[in-house]
């Protein structure tokens, strides 16, 4: 079911609490290369949430749960009651979303002892069930997809993670290629997608570690996949999603130059202002620039002059300042 003979890859936007907000999706999406996103993860504990919650998290609901460039936005679902999370998933289906995505994989120990995400890798019959009672709920044209890790200690039920939740009727499968223990560290372990990904009969979706597009051709290589969902990578470099696609295809295409990026900081600062409130604006800033310094020594510069301003004019003055060098190196 993988292994299309198509060069060009499926490109997933991944979900990141915190960060991968409806402004940041707007943003990478616009730059292009991405066929999905999917939302943070809406925690399921107790109640069936009021549609604010949903809407909230994924104001994309208003716009038919596309990004404005189009993009279709999944809802993320987290939570370890099938009943409660089936009818949540309702909900989600009713308000329109294009697709409901179940997490198996967040490591956090707040969402852990409440029996969420990747503690439910220790049961994945729990998986089969949480996966099945959502599906069964939804209606047939709306996607439900779920993301898994390797395991929660180390990666001997893997196999069987995978057979539960594809058995439930899923229609697809993303794994994060690394277990809950090895949280965030390199490196993630593509080769053991490779014993799923040519035989079951949904897609699965490769993640884990794909920084440049020849990490791209390693893990497909490595795993036998023809999709993959980019986290961490896709806020280090902006157009990674493009130049992707564009190295798929033998395109030729600039990178987005520092000046590009400084451009983008300042959409990204007004857009975050304009939704919710300018002083909620400087964190999501700071924080991208940790991001971007992995590939721009610029926004490490940038980072170091603007880490203690907490007044949002003095954070504009230090953005139009970084774009008003790029117009003085110009015209020099
Ligand atoms: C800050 C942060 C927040 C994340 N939040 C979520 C989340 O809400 N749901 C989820 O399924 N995964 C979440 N993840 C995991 C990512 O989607 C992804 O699986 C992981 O970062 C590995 O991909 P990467 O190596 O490309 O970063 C998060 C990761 C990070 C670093």
């Amino acid at each position: 079911m993988n292994k299309s003979s198509d060069p060009t890859p499926r490109l997933l936007l991944a979900p990141m609490e915190g960060v991968m907000e409806s402004v940041m999706r707007e943003m990478l999406t616009a730059i292009g290369g991405y066929e999905r996103c999917v939302t943070e993860f809406v925690r399921v504990s107790s109640t069936v949430l009021p549609p604010k919650v949903f809407h909230r998290l994924c104001p994309e609901l208003k716009n038919e749960g596309r990004t404005a460039s189009g993009t279709p936005v999944y809802v993320q679902l987290l939570g370890s009651d099938p009943a409660l999370m089936a009818a949540n998933a309702k909900i989600v289906a009713k308000l329109g979303a294009p697709g409901i995505d179940l997490n198996f994989g967040c490591p956090a120990k707040t969402v852990n002892k409440s029996r969420g995400g990747a503690t439910l890798l220790k049961t994945p019959e729990l998986i089969f069930d949480i996966c099945k009672a959502v599906r069964d709920a939804t209606p047939v044209d709306t996607p439900v997809t779920a993301k898994v890790r390797l395991g929660f200690d180390d990666d001997s039920q893997f196999a069987d993670i995978a057979d539960y939740a594809i058995k439930s009727g899923i229609n697809e499968l993303t794994v994060h290629a690394r277990t809950k223990v090895q949280a965030y560290r390199p490196p993630a372990h593509w080769s053991q997608l490779g014993t799923i990904s040519n035989h079951r009969g949904i897609p699965i979706i490769a993640n884990g570690e794909i920084w440049t597009p020849s990490d791209l051709d390693r893990c497909r290589e490595q795993s036998g996949c023809d999709a993959f969902m980019l986290a961490r990578g896709a806020l280090c470099r902006p157009d990674l999603g493009r130049a992707i696609k564009a190295h798929a295809e033998s395109v030729p295409v600039n990178p987005m130059s520092w000046p590009e990026v400084a451009e983008l900081l300042i959409q990204f600062f007004e857009a975050n202002g304009a939704r919710y409130d300018r002083k909620y604006s400087i964190n999501p800033l700071k924080q991208w620039l940790v991001y971007l310094q992995y590939c721009y020594p610029q926004a490490a510069a940038l980072f170091a002059q603007v880490k203690r301003i907490r007044d949002p004019d003095d954070m504009m003055c230090a953005l139009l300042g970084a774009t008003q060098k790029r117009a003085i190196s110009a015209a020099a």
